[in-house]
């Protein structure tokens, strides 16, 4: 089946379904608006019409073009027999579920349901439907007309010519559509949740600053640092994302929220749109000191272990020399050893150590606990040092650790496959790699090694190993 020329009913008019408006009609296809809300599709409308003359202003698009958008969108004020309805309307069971039964009076067998939900699952939303095989979710990121991926959720009844019609569909109007299976978070929602609890558990913990963690997780690529990230997401809105994923995984402990998180919102400190969160607003994150240190003259520098993050370092000491077989990464300066974390503490390797975080990037900020004296030798690395508690895997490797531990144990329960958990990742959050292409760079066993490490630490189930990753060659 094909649904690449239907007539098409999106199902709420506000932000999420004013941008799946605009992007199927600028895909040819006759849209028709309708929303409860007296006015809304309208007003939709009009305000699309703003924002498409904007671009034309901008030389984005011709004046031709956007009439052509605009004149294929109907507002219209009853719900209509077509191919595909799109339902973007509020996020609740009940609703979605009448809006459903009304859907199934009007449509033909053969016609489509999509649901946008971000959160409720497809079978339930099914449950009661008379063509539960003709329901899929087609979950758009905000916003619509930018953001690329489509998340196409199967639920226990939906056909799969089904899924593949809206996948194909998603495909045609240039999204990178991702299968996925209907479960808590679906895919983004879900493999995402450690960027934010890993943080708030070193917060939790005292051993970092909100500054030092969001500087050392964009120094590894990412737009944006997890608090600030959280800031202008609403604690609120993070807080019940992370409530929900944990009450539908029945309170498993890997999910558990955050008491950090909790105090934000009771103070109703929510961010960005309360004029606080982590931070203070307009201002946002305060900029970190400059570090400048340099390392001390040594006699005898070598570099241990094997793999990209040993290479890397040799790049930098192109002086030192080279111990392949040792068991751990990094730079010995005379006595001295900056080990690259592997999980275990700088405590735990006496006095003269000090261990840093997982270079994602060659430069920039990174974490590191121990000796301050051995530290200043990572600028001779071109990395710029910021201590934090002595932890297991700092900052960033316990966060990638667990994003790629997350996104494991989707694939192993069939949530999607490796190549969707990677292009959900980039496309619906903008995470500067996949979780399994970190996995490539990095490898299983120390990625394990650290989770291990991690779970002997905090004696609790949140750094469980996927069996998946154990399974996988080192
Ligand atoms: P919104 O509040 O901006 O728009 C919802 C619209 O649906 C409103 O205009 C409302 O009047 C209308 N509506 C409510 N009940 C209706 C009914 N029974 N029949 C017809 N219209 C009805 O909400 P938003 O943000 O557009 O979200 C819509 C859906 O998309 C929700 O399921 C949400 O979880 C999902 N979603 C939202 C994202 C976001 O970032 N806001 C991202 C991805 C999915």
């Amino acid at each position: 089946m094909t649904l690449n020329d239907s007539r098409i009913l999106i199902i709420g008019a506000g932000l999420m379904g004013a941008g799946i408006a605009q992007v199927a009609a600028q895909a040819g296809h006759a849209v028709l608006l309708f929303d409860t809300r007296a006015g809304a599709a309208e007003a939709a409308k009009a305000k699309l019409a703003q924002t498409l003359d904007g671009l034309v202003i901008k030389g984005k698009l011709t004046a031709d073009a956007v009439q052509a958008t605009l004149a294929r969108i109907t507002p219209v004020d009853a719900l209509a027999p077509v191919d595909l309805v799109i339902e973007a309307i509020v996020e609740n069971l009940d609703v979605k579920r009448a809006l459903f039964a009304e859907l199934e009076a009007v449509l033909t067998p053969e016609a489509v349901i999509a649901t946008n939900t971000s959160s409720i699952s497809v079978t339930a939303l099914a449950r009661d439907m008379k063509r539960p095989e003709r329901l899929v979710g087609m979950h758009f990121f905000n916003p619509v007309p930018l953001m690329k991926l489509v998340e196409v959720v199967s639920g226990l009844g939906t056909s799969p010519d089904v899924a593949q019609a809206v996948f194909d569909l998603a495909g045609r109007w240039g999204k990178t559509a991702v299968h996925a299976r209907s479960t808590p978070g679906f895919i983004v929602n879900r493999i995402a949740r450690p960027y934010y609890a890993e943080a708030l558990m070193l917060l939790q913990d005292r051993a970092a600053t909100p500054e030092v963690i969001d500087a050392c997780l964009r120094a590894a690529g990412f737009r944006m640092g997890p608090c600030e990230l959280m800031d202008l997401i609403g604690h609120d809105t993070n807080f019940a994302v992370t409530n929900s994923v944990f009450a539908a995984n029945f309170f498993d402990r890997r999910f558990t929220p955050s008491l950090v998180q909790q105090e934000l919102v009771d103070a109703g400190f929510l961010g960005r749109k309360t004029g606080r969160g982590f931070y203070r607003y307009p201002e946002g994150a305060p900029a970190l000191p400059i570090v400048s240190i340099a390392p001390p003259r040594a006699a005898r520098l070598v570099v241990h272990g094997r793999g990209a993050l040993a290479e890397r370092i040799a790049a930098n000491v192109p002086e030192g020399l080279r111990e392949f077989d040792s068991d751990w990464v990094g730079l010995a300066i005379d006595g001295r050893q900056l080990r690259l974390t592997d999980g275990r503490c700088a405590r735990d390797f006496g006095p003269g150590t000090a261990v840093f975080d997982l270079p994602l990037a060659p430069v920039g900020d990174i974490a590191y606990a121990g000796d301050p004296a051995t530290v200043a030798w990572l600028t001779r690395l071109g990395l710029v040092p910021r201590a934090v508690a002595d932890l297991p895997g700092l900052v960033v490797a316990r966060t990638i650790g667990m994003l790629i531990n997350e996104a494991a144990d989707a694939v192993s329960q069939g949530v999607c496959d490796e190549a969707g958990a990677d292009a959900a990742m980039k496309l619906g959050v903008n995470y500067p790699a996949g979780p399994f292409e970190w996995l490539a760079f990095w490898s299983a066993a120390p990625v394990v090694a650290l989770l291990d490490r991690l779970d002997q630490h905090y004696c609790g189930e949140r750094y469980r190993v996927s069996p998946y990753l154990r399974r996988l060659p080192t």
